[in-house]
């Protein structure tokens, strides 16, 4: 109906600018696709080193999909990656690029302190319209808002990694968000290309409320001797119909993540057998097997 392609179309249009603070694995990924769909995007970092990187990882990510995207074209494909990293300019003063932007998306460090410190000072910079929202995993939407006046607009924006590829954003509606910061978050994440789900302020959302218990209960059913991880794995993928078993996800996710999800929940819930810690996880992590990143998890990675 016309009203309401004309509320979701001025919904959209109000946010244009963007400000993505971290520009780590997340938030190199999700200022990639912010200025890939035509958004003005400021990245913010601690460092001119770190933001270097994360620009290059983005231009190194852009002309992969442009090979993808533009085989035929490849003059065409140049043009657009140099299009996109128009977009995108980069910072080390959340505080003053904050002034001028619609929406601020915090992937920083997963620490409530750092989290609460940065949105506190922001807070006080940003303009009234200004939507702040968080991709943290696994604190509460409503916990890192409380160092704010802003609590109708502030929200979640939870990505998947890798952002670029992944269709899934988990918009988060915390006990203060309104209406208004919810709906102009889902057209958002449409305006991303990306599929946006519902979700509570409750541990883990949708997708890792699931899949976290579902790969430690992998690795306890390994651990009383039910099945090898190669067995797990194949009879996932083959009976389940899944693209990666439970231990090559936990490889990928990474063992230190997962572990440090895990934690947080059964800190708050001991009593709950599917929070409940798995020895072998802790044991890999202590030695320093993370998975693909340090090149061991379960499994040996090139
Ligand atoms: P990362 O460690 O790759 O990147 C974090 C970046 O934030 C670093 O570049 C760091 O220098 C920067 N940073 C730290 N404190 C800062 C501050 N005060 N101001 C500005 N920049 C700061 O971490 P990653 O994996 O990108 O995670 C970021 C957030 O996204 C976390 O909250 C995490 O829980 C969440 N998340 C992670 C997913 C994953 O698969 N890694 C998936 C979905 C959400």
């Amino acid at each position: 109906c016309i009203r309401s392609l004309s509320s979701s179309a001025a919904l959209n249009a109000a946010i244009k600018h963007v400000t993505v603070i971290g520009g780590g694995l997340m938030g190199a990924g999700i200022a990639q696709v912010a200025a890939s769909t035509g958004h003005s995007v400021v990245l913010v970092d601690t460092s001119e080193d770190i933001l270097k990187k994360s620009a290059k990882g983005i231009e190194a990510s852009l002309k992969r999909v442009a090979k993808k995207k533009f085989a035929e074209k490849p003059e065409d494909g140049e043009a657009f990656v140099q299009k996109v990293l128009k977009n995108i300019s980069t910072s080390t003063d959340a505080v003053s690029v904050v002034q001028g932007t619609d929406l601020v998306v915090e992937a920083i460090v997963e620490n409530l302190k750092v989290k609460q410190d940065l949105f506190g000072a922001l807070d006080k910079a940003a303009p009234e319209r200004t939507i702040f929202t968080s991709n943290t995993s696994s604190l509460p939407i409503a916990d890192i808002a409380s160092s704010t006046a802003r609590l109708d607009r502030f929200g979640g924006l939870h990505f998947f990694n890798p952002v670029p590829m992944m269709k899934l954003v988990e918009v988060i509606k915390a006990p203060g968000t309104s209406q208004q910061t919810f709906d102009a978050l889902l057209e958002f994440s449409k305006a991303l290309g990306k599929h946006p789900v519902s979700c509570k302020d409750t541990p883990g959302f949708i997708v890792n409320r699931l899949l976290v218990p579902y790969m430690l209960e992998a690795v306890r059913l390994h651990e009383r001797g039910h099945g090898s991880k190669e067995d797990i794995d194949v009879a996932m993928k083959l009976g389940a119909g899944y693209p990666m078993g439970p231990f090559e996800l936990l490889d990928y996710v990474g063992l230190d993540t997962s572990k440090f999800i895990i934690d947080g929940w059964h800190e708050k819930d001991p009593d709950n057998p599917l929070f409940a810690p798995s020895p072998l996880l802790n044991k890999l992590v202590a030695e320093g097997k993370l998975g693909k990143k340090t090149g061991e998890g379960f499994y040996k990675h090139k």
